[in-house]
């Protein structure tokens, strides 16, 4: 028999330094509401000198076991996901324990398993979920995992992906009797296909990204694990569906990974043209917008060869707009959507942390709202370039009202400090030591230097 299991508690690390949106667009001689509007972006955080992605996922890491009182030995797993590794061997999650031994004692982790996982954005996904099963099998013992994703989603100076930056950790502590969520078993599902719409080659520090690509791709991935997902759902009876009703009509909310906050809901709306296509609802929908769903010329032709139809992306852009101003399109988008964009619009682009600060982001805003999540399901919609979608499901627990009653987003980030074009730039651009820390971390863990002597291991200051 398998044992249930899911996120107990979840904690954040943001670094204070934000750039912002409207600063930005001045620099670059962009329209604000391209970003604001457009994208959805209205702060990016970025690292000071002296932070990594190493160091922010111990941050993260020591928040989670500090609040809920967890000792070392009781981590049986501690697994970071990233985008943005730190060199090509050495896995990031020895980093983190590393520094956590400088609080918790020399071999302190010593019987903790565990390795750095990498899929673009997706991996955290993937490590949520071999760690799940992990203590789904009884292979835990009482024990703990703790799931880390922590990314700096940096893009070259002046190229489409810059003003879709941001940096963060999300920590996740999973066990069989979680306060947050139970993910439902059997019904995860996954797609995945060679492709390049998105990848870091060897040395390279900012991605090469094939923008308007990467953005149908992630739909089509995701659609595609959807598809999978439906199947699965209907046969192990977790939903069941009565006539003229969609999957998406039992997921009281959607999560989908947000590398831009309105990526969301570009996601939602392909989501939901693709499964009320075929509802009865559909024709009501058509007949109020006044305009045919356009077809592309070549409909079983490649994502080059949609994107390269004009007429049909014009039309298609067209019909985008006007669907989502329905009211059928905004009573989804607001009642399942629309709260988990709100972080990503705060901080900006986390990769393999993106869709978890979008659940915690949804759960605080809806918990504010006044509305009850205990018993409502959770739907995820995780995508990473290269690429590969899972969809995945959870259902909300009675004790999280004890978690998300203190979460506060701006509390938790703290203080944070607006960085000047020109000081980004220097960070950026990696002009700055180290030592030439904007801000001072209190006690935190911050980077020292780069090398493999003790002295300049990651240290908490
Ligand atoms: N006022 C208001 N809105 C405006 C505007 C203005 N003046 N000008 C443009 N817009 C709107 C556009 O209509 C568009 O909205 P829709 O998508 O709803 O049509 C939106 O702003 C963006 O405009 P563009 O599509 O013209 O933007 P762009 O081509 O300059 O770049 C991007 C957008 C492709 C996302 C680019 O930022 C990029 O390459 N980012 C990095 C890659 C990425 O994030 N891909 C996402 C999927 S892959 C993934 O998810 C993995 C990952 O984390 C990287």
């Amino acid at each position: 028999k398998l044992l249930a299991a899911g996120i107990d508690d979840i904690a954040i690390y943001i670094p204070k330094l934000f750039v912002d949106a409207r600063d930005f667009a001045k620099a670059r001689g962009m329209d604000p509401d391209k970003l604001q509007r457009g994208l959805g972006v209205s702060k990016m955080a970025i690292v000071d000198t002296n932070q990594d992605p190493a160091c922010m996922a111990a941050n993260a890491c020591l928040r989670i076991m500090e609040r809920n009182k967890i000792a070392p030995k009781d981590v049986g797993r501690l697994y970071v996901a990233t985008e943005s590794s730190l060199d090509e061997s050495k896995a990031m999650n020895s980093y983190v324990i590393g520094m956590l031994e400088q609080v918790y004692g020399n071999d302190s982790f010593g019987h903790c398993g565990g390795i750095e996982c990498k899929f673009a954005c997706v991996s955290g996904s993937y490590a949520l979920y071999d760690n799940t099963n992990w203590i789904r099998a009884g292979e835990a013992e009482g024990k703990s995992a703790i799931v880390v994703v922590s990314d700096i989603a940096k893009y070259d100076l002046g190229s489409s992906g810059e003003y879709t930056q941001g940096a963060g950790a999300v920590a996740m502590l999973l066990n069989d009797n979680p306060r947050l969520m139970t993910f439902d078993p059997k019904v995860t599902s996954t797609s995945i296909k060679n492709e390049y719409d998105f990848y870091r080659p060897f040395g390279k520090e900012t991605p090469i990204v094939n923008g308007q690509y990467s953005n149908l791709l992630y739909m089509i991935q995701v659609k595609k694990a959807l598809m999978a997902y439906k199947d699965k759902a209907l046969s192990t009876g977790i939903i069941k569906l009565k006539e003229g009703e969609t999957i998406l009509d039992y997921i009281d909310f959607v999560n989908m990974h947000l590398p831009y906050s309105n990526m969301g809901k570009k996601a939602l709306t392909y989501l939901l043209r693709h499964e009320w296509r075929s509802l009865p609802r559909w024709k009501g929908i058509i007949e109020k917008m006044g305009m045919q769903e356009p077809v592309p010329k070549d409909p079983r032709g490649t994502i080059e060869s949609i994107l390269a139809d004009e007429e049909f992306m014009q039309k298609d852009h067209e019909f985008t707009k006007r669907f989502t101003m329905t009211d059928e399109f905004q009573e989804a988008y607001d009642s399942k959507l629309s709260s988990s964009l709100i972080a990503s619009s705060m901080v900006g682009n986390l990769y393999t942390a993106s869709l978890y600060m979008g659940f915690r982001s949804c759960m605080e805003f809806e918990f504010q709202k006044g509305v009850d999540l205990e018993g409502k399901r959770f739907g995820f919609g995780s995508y990473g370039s290269g690429s590969s979608a899972m969809v995945f499901s959870g259902v909300i627990m009675p004790a999280y009202k004890e978690i998300v009653k203190n979460m506060n987003l701006e509390a938790e980030i703290g203080d944070r400090r607006k960085v000047s074009l020109e000081e980004y730039e220097q960070i950026h651009e990696s002009k700055l030591s180290p030592t030439q820390n904007i801000l001072e971390g209190k006690k935190e863990f911050v980077l020292v230097g780069v090398g493999s002597s003790p002295e300049l291991r990651g240290q908490r200051k």
